[in-house]
């Protein structure tokens, strides 16, 4: 057996979980905390809510909430200035993926220096991260438990992906009831990113005995509720499953890494700033087609856990029914237009493609794939 580590916050899960937040620092040693977040998440009142708990604890605080969807580098240097200011000693995100992995980057920063460019790729942060703690208010993109943070570089375009151990949050808080404020669409499109991690880091060359467990499990719950959380903000039983799946999905992929569609998706939203759960949306299904051949007992595998009857099937007519219960799943909820859509062009194609192939989550794709064979899925995806 190959020498393989799993990494992990301590995760907090339940309804009603936020009000532990207070309690939670005061144990990290805070004294003044500096809160990420972004104007959606303020104006649905979960900040407002995490510094009455800080303030019951006894918690100084700075809140930097100026930030983007797709969250830029200038703004995670602006972040770190802000953060060095206030004297702050300690990291609390509240949001989705971009308050946390601008909260991620701004540790970065705030004790190694630099810039954002300099972390670009895997294990390049060397010093100790302030105490970090992440709420999510979305199930999705499990910046939360993960080791990854994804940061725009406006000057080149593109999403750089940074990976270190030291990027896990300390402690991750996952409450359902947070999640009751998200739009269908965004239900949607993060339900799919989340859909995607556990897919791609199951197929994934790093996969090991303990992410497969997580990402199988994440893809029999996504099938089974993220239509029902898409159409009901208050079906609270399919808000809690989807809570679950995008929590296993986050401990699989931080652990087993992506693929190919990560590698692809990060290139769009960064020429872009499209959404990423929806672009994800629309590459997933042809990168399976693409990976199937690589390990098709793996994707008969995934066809079961979507509820697939493979019974009786070949193994590669199985792994068929993977990719069409995706292609389902997606229709079904509203997503998976062509990129052409949103703006992606035929021009586009040769940077996306040279960038994608330097991406690191293409080094753990299960097939080989140069620049020719992302360009020709580039264009599949139009
Ligand atoms: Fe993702």
């Amino acid at each position: 057996m190959n020498i393989s580590k799993f990494v992990s916050p301590e995760i907090i899960l339940g309804m009603g979980a936020i009000s532990q937040v207070g309690e939670s620092a005061v144990r990290l040693g805070a004294n003044k905390v500096f809160l990420v977040s972004d104007e959606g998440v303020i104006n649905a009142g979960w900040v407002e809510e995490t510094l009455g708990y800080l303030k019951a604890a006894g918690l100084q605080y700075e809140v930097f909430s100026n930030i983007t969807s797709n969250p830029k580098d200038n703004e995670v240097t602006e972040g770190a200035a802000r953060y060095l200011e206030s004297g702050c000693d300690a990291i609390i995100s509240v949001g989705g993926g971009s308050p946390t992995d601008v909260a991620k980057a701004v540790a970065i920063l705030a004790t190694n220096g630099g810039t954002i460019q300099d972390y670009e790729g895997v294990n390049k942060v060397h010093r100790p991260l302030p105490p970090m703690l992440a709420i999510t208010t979305t199930a999705g993109s499990g910046s939360e438990l993960t080791q990854f943070a994804i940061v725009v570089d406006r000057q080149r375009k593109l999403k750089m992906t940074i990976i270190s151990k030291s990027l896990v949050p300390d402690i991750a808080i996952i409450d359902p009831v947070v999640l009751q404020t998200k739009s269908a669409r965004l239900t949607a499109a993060t339900g799919i990113d989340a859909l995607s991690h556990s897919i791609e880091s199951f197929v994934s060359l790093a996969a090991t005995p303990l992410t497969e467990i997580h990402a199988l499990n994440a893809i029999k719950l996504i099938s089974q509720n993220l239509r029902e959380s898409v159409a009901s903000r208050t079906n609270m039983e399919a808000k809690k499953n989807m809570a679950v799946a995008s929590l296993q999905a986050a401990l699989s992929f931080s652990n087993a890494i992506l693929g190919a569609t990560h590698a692809m998706v990060h290139q769009i939203d960064g020429l872009l700033d499209t959404h990423h759960g929806e672009s994800n949306a629309r590459v997933l299904p042809y990168v399976m087609e693409f990976n199937m051949i690589s390990c098709p007992y793996k994707f008969k595998q995934i066809a079961a856990a979507l509820g697939e009857d493979v019974t009786g099937l070949s193994t590669r007519a199985a792994a068929e029914k993977a990719i069409s219960a995706v292609r389902c799943l997606v229709k079904d909820i509203g997503l998976g237009k062509g990129l052409a859509e949103v703006g992606l062009k035929e021009e586009h194609i040769p940077t996306l493609s040279r960038n994608a192939v330097k991406d690191a989550c293409l080094i753990t794709n299960p097939r080989d794939a140069d620049e020719n064979d992302i360009a020709e899925l580039f264009h599949q995806v139009l």
